[in-house]
């Protein structure tokens, strides 16, 4: 327990539970690239998840829980080492890489829980208000194809583009940070873990840009 709250425990907390959270959007991606595949495969895609619903309520508590524990421990290790380092940030200098590295962090980790915020309510509040009672509307209409259709919309498109660029931008510097707090230096040894990194903080978050674009150019319709 001790080791778990130490800084290093922390550091590794926070590491572990990024990595989760990486491969929570490998999922994600995949079930929405079934997009390209047209409304039938997307909502037959949509019943599965929600045929297993007790199954997906439980990863869901489980993902929510990663998120708290990423972020709880994120801003405890920024808030520590603020403490033992008291550098007013006026005085630090502009290549003190380390202390711009955990501000940058600070700065896209916050835009991103915004904008899963935002994605959320704005997917589950839609949902909910335009199919109160039965399930003819799909999300797949709320996606794109209702009076909303959201991606359909240029500005929530550029909206999604760069919040996806800033995820891009955090899990660059977060996996490189990751991997050195799980003991794996950027040495020639260790060179193929920095590139299996790239798949997550390069291809993934391409991928979701893809998608929007395709959306905002007719290819998914
Ligand atoms: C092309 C871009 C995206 C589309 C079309 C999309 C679509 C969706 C849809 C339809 C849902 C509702 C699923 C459900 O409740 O059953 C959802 C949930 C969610 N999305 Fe996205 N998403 C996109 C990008 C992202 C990105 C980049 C993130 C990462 C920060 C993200 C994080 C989440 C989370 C955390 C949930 C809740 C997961 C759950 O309840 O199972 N999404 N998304």
């Amino acid at each position: 327990m001790q080791f778990l709250f130490s800084s290093i425990g922390k550091k590794i907390q926070v590491a572990i539970s990024g990595i989760f959270l990486c491969i929570f959007l490998v999922f994600h991606l995949l079930n929405n690239i079934t997009l390209f595949f047209g409304p039938a495969v997307f909502n037959a895609m949509v019943h599965f998840l929600e045929s297993i619903k007790p199954m997906i309520r439980i990863m869901e508590f489980g993902l929510l829980f990663i998120l708290i524990m990423h972020i709880g421990n994120a801003i405890k290790l920024t808030i520590e080492n603020k403490a033992a380092n008291p550098v007013n940030y006026k005085q630090s200098q502009s290549n003190d890489v380390s202390s711009l590295n955990s501000r940058t962090m600070l700065i896209s980790g916050t835009i991103i829980l915004l904008f899963i915020i935002l994605h959320l309510s704005y997917i589950w509040l839609s949902y909910q208000t335009h199919n109160p009672n039965n399930h003819s509307e799909t999300y797949y209409d709320i996606l794109l194809r209702n009076k909303i259709g959201f991606l359909g919309h240029k500005w929530t498109a550029l909206f999604y583009v760069i919040a996806i660029s800033i995820i891009a931008f955090h899990l660059r510097h977060g996996f490189q940070s990751a991997l050195k707090t799980l003991g794996f230096l950027p040495n020639s040894k260790n060179n193929f873990l920095y590139k299996i990194a790239f798949i997550f903080w390069g291809i993934i978050p391409f991928g979701f840009i893809v998608i929007v674009l395709s959306i905002q150019f007719g290819i998914i319709n």
